[in-house]
């Protein structure tokens, strides 16, 4: 077979490509000197929701490769929308000029996102989504005359990217805490995360309690405050700690009493993930931003888009010299492929029943996850949709989680290598993102090597 590497040796197997790896690329989120022990894995060929090694061997893709490839690995439809493009147009700098894939997108996710969201201003990824809203609400403000308005609530547990704005606003320790000096301080309010609920307190009532702890925030802090962000229904990297919709109806009502923007990171929840095409119409909310970026092109290509309000729009639209005008601008903002890739993904949403498939996957692993309450080791079996995790502590009565450095969500990572799954724990918690192209089978190996490797986690 032809091959696009012509330096590359003949027969290049997981150890040849692995060795080749290891000598130059410097990998994210990754202390490469696990590599010394834990094999790094390379991946030829992509088939729905399995993952392909250069040895022959197939995993299932349980974390739809960090949340993007909503339709599994090599999407007949996407790879075609992409190949038709590459054909035509793509890229084109995107100021003074644009092209039908971008223009077609913004009028497709203002179609199918809540009311009120207008104006769509894209990027290239989730983490630069993040910047443009953070910087968009303060510039908003200010265009308004509100320059006093710098700071940012964000909760407790939250994760929205790792460039300097979107770890401002981020409370995952393990990404923030070395980087702390050099960022700005947010306000964070305490996430309504129903696991930290008191004993016998429902999931409504968590956000009740948060609501009034966000508004006492709110009342001291409203003047000097952009906005707050929050991941809504999910927060994924902080440990997929999930909440009631009625504190999205909550903080809306807040948000217009106190003159603050709602951000809604739906970065990792959007496009189905919760059940819903969008989280927040679960609780019947329009936010003022919404950030939408990995499902976005069912992980073909990076970019993303946030959706803002006309009103938003409107503060920055004056004569040349107003100076009103936003700035933030990426080389390859609305790239014509990964626009025409994401029309696409939105395309097969239309023709096809997903959410409907969706209802019934979830249904079955739900069920599949169930007898695991039962475990000595579990605290807690929690799922919104195609989102489901596995709390593991050390104590159960007393939850007491297991110390990080045990390393015990690890364990579980290795046990599904050597058994044909992709799961990715984060710390304690094993998860399960499937893509949508999952069949039930798929969803039995996945839950039955996910509770071998937690019982040898535990042991
Ligand atoms: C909720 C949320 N926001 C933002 C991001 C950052 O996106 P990216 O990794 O594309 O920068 C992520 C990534 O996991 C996320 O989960």
């Amino acid at each position: 077979m032809d091959t696009p590497f012509p330096d590359a040796p003949a027969i290049a197997g997981n150890a040849a490509l692995a060795a080749r790896d290891l000598r130059h690329v410097w990998h994210p989120c990754t202390q490469m000197h696990d590599h010394e022990s834990i094999p790094m894995v390379p991946i030829v060929r992509g088939e729905g929701a399995w993952l392909i090694d250069a040895d022959g061997r197939r995993y299932l893709d349980g974390v739809s490769s960090w949340w993007t490839n909503i339709f599994g690995h090599a999407n007949p439809r996407l790879a075609a929308a992409l190949a038709d493009q590459a054909q035509r147009l793509e890229h084109v700098i995107f100021a003074g000029f644009t092209h039908e894939p971008a223009i077609a997108l913004a009028e497709e996710l203002v179609r199918v996102t809540p009311p009120g969201l207008e104006r769509v201003f894209y990027a290239d990824n989730g983490s630069a989504a993040v910047e443009v809203a953070l910087k968009m609400s303060f510039h908003y403000w200010l265009n308004r005359g509100r320059g006093e308005k710098t700071r940012f609530i964000a909760l407790t547990g939250s994760y929205h990217g790792e460039t300097l704005g979107a770890l401002s606003v981020s409370d995952v320790a393990l990404y923030r805490k070395t980087y702390a000096p050099l960022l700005l301080t947010p306000i964070l309010a305490p996430s309504p995360d129903a696991y930290e609920g008191e004993p016998g307190e429902t999931p409504a009532q968590v956000a009740a309690r948060r609501l009034e702890e966000l508004r006492a925030q709110l009342e001291r802090h409203a003047h000097e405050t952009c906005a707050v962000i929050v991941e809504p229904l999910v927060q994924c990297a902080g440990g997929m700690r999930m909440h009631h919709p009625d504190y999205l109806s909550g903080l809306r009502r807040l948000c217009d009493e106190f003159d603050v923007h709602f951000i809604a990171d739906e970065i990792a929840v959007g496009f189905g993930r919760t059940g819903t095409l969008f989280a927040c119409e679960q609780a019947s909310v329009a936010p003022d931003f919404m950030c939408l970026s990995k499902g976005l092109t069912g992980g073909t290509l990076p970019l993303s888009a946030v959706l803002t309000t006309e009103a938003v729009y409107a503060a920055f639209y004056a004569e040349y010299n107003a100076g009103k005008a936003f700035l933030h601008s990426h080389s390859y903002t609305g790239n014509p492929l990964a626009c025409r890739v994401a029309l696409e993904t939105l395309a097969i949403f239309r023709d096809e029943p997903v959410l409907e498939r969706n209802r019934v996957l979830a249904a079955h692993l739900a069920q599949r996850l169930a007898p695991l309450r039962d475990h000595p080791h579990v605290a807690d079996v929690r799922q919104t949709g195609m989102i489901a995790a596995v709390e593991l502590v050390a104590d159960k009565r007393t939850r007491t989680p297991w110390p990080a450095t045990e390393r015990r969500g690890m364990r579980v990572y290795l046990h599904g290598l050597e058994h044909r799954a992709l799961l990715r724990p984060l710390g304690n918690v094993v998860y399960f993102m499937p893509p949508y192209v999952v069949s039930t089978d798929d969803i039995d190996h996945l839950v039955t090597v996910a509770i071998a490797g937690i019982e040898r986690a535990v042991a």
